[in-house]
């Protein structure tokens, strides 16, 4: 049976009804269409993509055009899937039009259903305007990637009261915003639950515990495509990346044997065509 569109009211019933919503990231064409298969409910364009996808070692340099590229096309590979867009750094830092705007071209260009941005009370304004100019704002607080370098690095957020307390005051900020879902990375699962409890909007998790409205991981990761590093809290599914090297050297044999091409890959012409041609060697 065909699946139809996936909006947001449609995530808030299954929460109701106590699913639990599966989230994965994808950044191209066949990703996309072999998560819309596996009935994934929301992708997330990620600007992960800058370490995953580009082999950059943070999220910081991918820009807006290559977002909105990739995002374009997860969209044509996954038309009922909630199709978010990551909004990449320094893309809503600068000033509230800044941030509208990019946010819009996200909506516009790539056909999204939401942004994400990163960030809790410092960009609440910007999650706000965003969200009075229409457009559905997922919120994205704890390990921000962004936010690495003052953050002291890729670390767990939240392990003492005071940072779980301002975690608390960044989804409160949020959800004051207006935002539909906040995402929650590398946080304990006990600061999880609290902020669970503390809004009403929907609480995602990346590294956050079992206790939430649903699970985000990033593709490569599960499907052991990304072998620079993986993080505590990535189960792996799949491991494909013996499976394309297997294929890559049988390839790379069969051409220095001679096999590949077989008769099998060639293309032939007509008799009459063949006559012609043999004409023409003359
Ligand atoms: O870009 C991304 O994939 C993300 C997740 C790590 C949350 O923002």
């Amino acid at each position: 049976m065909e699946r139809k569109k996936i909006t947001i009211p449609d995530l808030y019933k299954m929460r109701e009804k106590g699913e639990v919503i599966s989230w994965l990231t994808a950044y191209d064409f066949p990703m996309a269409q072999l998560e819309e298969q596996a009935g994934i409910e929301i992708i997330l364009v990620g600007d992960s993509g800058s370490m995953v996808v580009y082999g950059n070692d943070s999220t910081l340099p991918i820009t807006m055009d290559t977002m909105i590229e990739h995002t374009k096309a997860v969209r044509k590979g996954a038309p009922t899937a909630f199709v978010i867009g990551d909004m990449p750094f320094m893309s809503y830092h600068k000033n509230v039009d800044d941030a509208i705007a990019n946010a819009g071209r996200f909506m516009k260009e790539a056909g999204c259903d939401a942004i994400k941005l990163e960030g809790g009370v410092r960009i609440a304004d910007k999650a706000k305007a965003i969200v009075d100019a229409g457009i559905p704002v997922m919120g994205h607080i704890g390990l921000t990637p962004q936010s690495s370098a003052m953050l002291g690095g890729f670390k767990v957020q939240g392990k003492d009261a005071e940072t779980a307390r301002n975690m608390i005051a960044d989804a409160r900020a949020l959800e004051k915003a207006g935002v539909f879902g906040v995402l929650m990375e590398c946080v304990p699962t006990k600061v999880s639950q609290i902020i669970k409890k503390s809004v009403s909007v929907l609480v995602f998790s990346i590294g956050a515990g079992p206790d939430c409205d649903g699970q985000l991981l990033i593709f490569h990761d599960i499907v052991g495509l990304y072998q620079c590093f993986t993080p505590k809290f990535v189960k792996q599914y799949a491991n494909i990346a013996p499976i394309i090297l297997d294929g890559l050297k049988k390839y790379r044999q069969e051409v220095r044997d001679k096999k590949f091409p077989g008769k099998e890959h060639e293309f032939k012409i007509s008799e009459a065509e063949l006559k012609k041609l043999e004409e023409l060697e003359k």
